[in-house]
């Protein structure tokens, strides 16, 4: 029950761990939509070609540095995408120097631009053991790509077949399984000690397969890993709003213009930058646990990465409905934001 006392809420400013800001024309066209409510956010390095190296990273963000809005203040953390040839030194250098944050595993084939991903992992294995020894996070998208694996069940699949033998080999390497989307990995989590967390994406928070598929198929609400049933996602939901530490935003918002989505073979990806804060106050407020908001978004990530908090606040209201275009206009194309589908009331005051 949405506790109707509260109808303002100051919270910390919120960072995003999981993003997707492209290059060129669609960055500069989606920068403004994060840097509007977000404090940092982890920035996805499946470009085409992928950013592998240091030295491409630190060329990557002063794109985006130079793509940032007037007045903005952001701080794009910026990941390597592991690749078997990656060179630990490398990766080493780039963590001290502050270049990047962490290190991005996407098994070959998983998704959007990971054709150059990790087949082999134990070619990875010395950069996940220099990774571990300088507290250097991993992210990884947690998917078998194996053909015989039916695509609802990869998630899971992964930890049993990947993840658990992964860190048995390297324990003290930190792991972010990002954008769960299954009560398997939630409990695969919750029962870690340590070393272990997780992002949760908007609209697995608000979406379950159903949506994609019951009454003529929605490209829109199309992305991997592909949203599974009901139980799933009130899974995520416990998560989101438990206020455990391991949990925590990463909106993995991933743009892609109208005509690559609706085709068909149609882009895996969702918008959410434009409007996430608000559809998550709609889900935290319908829960009843608008409190365990600023967990969530703001406290649980920096605490994995060892980060502070960010220093300001955004206050949120709630209203009349707030409505947000329904697509965001780019030289590349129009792209369409996430629609969760119900009224929205949490206005965010950046
Ligand atoms: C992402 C993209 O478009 O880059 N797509 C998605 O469906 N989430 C890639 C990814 O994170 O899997
Ligand atoms: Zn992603």
């Amino acid at each position: 029950m949405p506790d109707l006392a509260l109808t303002t809420l100051t919270i910390r400013r919120p960072d995003d761990w999981h993003l997707h800001l492209r290059d060129g024309a669609m960055l500069q066209a989606v920068l403004p939509e994060t840097t509007r409510h977000f404090g940092r956010a982890i920035i996805m390095p499946n470009l085409v070609p992928p950013v592998v190296t240091g030295a491409q990273a630190a060329d990557y963000r002063a794109r985006i540095m130079a793509a940032m809005p007037a007045g903005a203040d952001f701080k794009p953390l910026m990941t390597l995408y592991l690749t078997e040839t990656t060179d630990p030194d490398d990766v080493r250098e780039a963590h001290r120097s502050g270049v990047a944050t962490a290190v991005k595993l996407y098994p070959a084939g998983a998704t959007t631009n990971s054709a150059s991903g990790v087949r082999d992992f134990e070619k990875v294995r010395a950069v996940l053991e220099t990774m571990a020894e300088i507290g250097m996070p991993l992210c990884v998208h947690g998917e078998v790509t194996d053909r015989d694996i039916d695509i609802f069940d990869r998630e899971a699949v992964f930890i049993d077949r990947v993840l658990k033998p992964l860190r048995k080999k390297v324990p003290d390497l930190k792991v972010v399984m990002e954008h769960v989307t299954t009560k398997d990995a939630v409990d695969y989590v919750r029962d870690s000690h340590k070393n272990l967390a997780a992002t949760i994406t908007t609209h697995h928070l608000i979406i379950n397969r159903n949506h994609i598929l019951a009454g003529g198929i929605k490209p829109h609400f199309y992305c991997l890993p592909v949203a599974k049933r009901e139980t799933h996602r009130v899974a995520l939901v416990q998560a989101a709003i438990s206020g455990d530490k391991r949990f925590f935003l990463g909106t993995d918002s991933a743009p892609h213009t109208d005509p690559a989505k609706l085709q068909p073979c149609g882009c895996a990806g969702i918008f959410t930058a434009p409007n996430t804060m608000s559809c998550l106050a709609e889900v935290f407020d319908v829960a009843g646990k608008l409190k365990k908001l600023e967990a969530f978004t703001s406290l649980n990530g920096p605490g994995f990465y060892g980060l502070e908090p960010n220093a300001d606040t955004i206050t949120l209201t709630k209203g009349d409905p707030v409505s947000y275009p329904a697509q965001i206009t780019t030289a590349d194309g129009p792209v369409t934001v996430f629609d969760p589908g119900f009224d929205l009331h949490w206005h965010v005051d950046a």
